[in-house]
């Protein structure tokens, strides 16, 4: 029998969704039908994570009831806290992960029947937005504790950026920082069928609980090819050091074959729509803050990639989320756990939406090894 591979799933339409459309060769993003560019200059985190959950933009008093919601569900169990101490000299994804698989077991609407894990659509929403306002205070609290310091409690009075920025550094950030950390999330919180999303419905096409399949997602965000990138091109502009030294730097890796990370995309074939919004940010804060070298090295970077757009690799939203980043003064090896806070609510959706039309996500895969080997005893091998 023929058999045509689909290697990487390159190309396959998973499923429909009513969450994000991404129009890969025009450069176009939406969530739920709303422009990307309106939402970046426009909305807010909150707002578009209701968006997501909820599926349409909020009211005054349908956004201050989730704000409300949100807020309240800032403080984590001691237990958490305990548990993310014991494994605080671990990289700050993995100590995430520990912590949302540990959470599990304090959410109150977690089905202990094996038989339903999955539980109502109402419970999901209820854990989504539970996850939602946890993550920051997990990656926080971790750093905090890995820097020999006591966990700083969320404040009540702050909105969702400042207080992550606020429990990170124990000191009320500037409006620039909040800005740009809110910019960051609202440009990360969905994304279609990206790997960790695609991962995420994968665990709970089997029926498992929400909390699982976030555990997936944050494993799978990991990796550079996905959420590391910011973190290697950030580690990339410290080495290149001058925008002098960028032809010579981006050359030889080109020449070893290597790759530019922050540059490609398995679906964008033109600029990525959320880099413009990023590169702006970049740019603004790095004149506030003293520091365009580094601004001024990515747009060098970019320039001598220009060639590689015939070949439809353009910039996309990590190139310059880690300057970004490095800007606000975070350490680079928190930028996929702030990837991580950001995407949460499109986790929670795509998976909301494998679990209202469910079908077992399982996949073939093609043997090309031997078929008739014939099995010797151990002693005759
Ligand atoms: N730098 C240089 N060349 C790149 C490149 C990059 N960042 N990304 C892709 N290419 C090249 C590949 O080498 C390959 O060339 P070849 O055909 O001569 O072998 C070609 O483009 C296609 O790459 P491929 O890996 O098949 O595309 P993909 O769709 O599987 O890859 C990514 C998508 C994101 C994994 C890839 O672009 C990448 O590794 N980018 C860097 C990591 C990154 O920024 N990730 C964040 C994504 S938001």
């Amino acid at each position: 029998m023929a058999v045509t591979l689909a290697r990487g799933l390159k190309d396959v339409f998973l499923d429909t969704t009513e969450s994000s459309f991404i129009d890969g060769a025009l450069g176009i993003l939406l969530y739920r039908g709303y422009s990307i560019h309106d939402l970046a200059q426009q909305s807010n985190f909150n707002e578009v994570s209701y968006l997501l959950l909820h599926g349409a933009l909020p009211n005054r008093s349908e956004l201050a009831a989730f704000t409300q919601r949100l807020v309240d569900n800032r403080a984590l169990p001691p237990e958490i806290i305990d548990t993310i101490r014991l494994v605080k000299n671990a990289h700050p994804i993995d100590v995430l992960r520990t912590a949302v698989s540990a959470i599990a077991a304090f959410d109150p609407e977690v089905s202990l029947d094996t038989s339903d894990p999955v539980g109502s659509r109402d419970s999901n929403i209820c854990k989504a937005e539970r996850l939602t306002a946890q993550f920051p205070t997990m990656v926080a609290a971790h750093h905090r504790i890995r820097e020999g310091l006591e966990p700083v409690a969320p404040r009540r009075d702050l909105g969702h950026a400042a207080n992550f920025l606020y429990m990170l550094e124990g000191k009320e950030p500037s409006p620039e920082a909040i800005a740009a950390m809110d910019l960051d999330f609202l440009l990360h919180a969905e994304h279609g069928a990206n790997a960790s999303a695609f991962a995420a419905r994968v665990t709970a096409s089997t029926n498992s609980d929400l909390h699982s399949a976030i555990v997936t997602a944050i494993g799978t965000l990991k990796g550079p090819a996905h959420g590391g990138a910011a973190e290697v091109v950030e580690k990339m502009t410290t080495e290149i050091g001058a925008p002098s030294r960028v032809h010579d730097y981006i050359r030889a890796k080109l020449d070893r074959h290597e790759r530019i990370m922050g540059f490609g995309h398995r679906v964008y074939k033109a600029e990525d729509p959320r880099a413009r919004h990023m590169r702006a940010r970049a740019k603004s804060l790095g004149e506030q803050m003293g520091h365009s070298e580094w601004y001024e090295i990515l747009t060098q970077v970019e320039k001598e990639m220009v060639p590689y757009q015939a070949r439809g690799i353009f910039v996309n939203v990590d190139f310059y989320a880690g300057v970004v980043y490095a800007l606000l003064g975070l350490p680079e090896d928190l930028f996929t756990p702030i990837f991580a806070i950001g995407r949460i609510p499109g986790w929670c959706v795509e998976i909301l939406e494998q679990f209202d039309n469910n079908i077992l996500i399982r996949p073939l895969l093609h043997y090309t090894g031997p078929k008739d080997r014939q099995y010797r005893a151990i002693d005759e091998r």
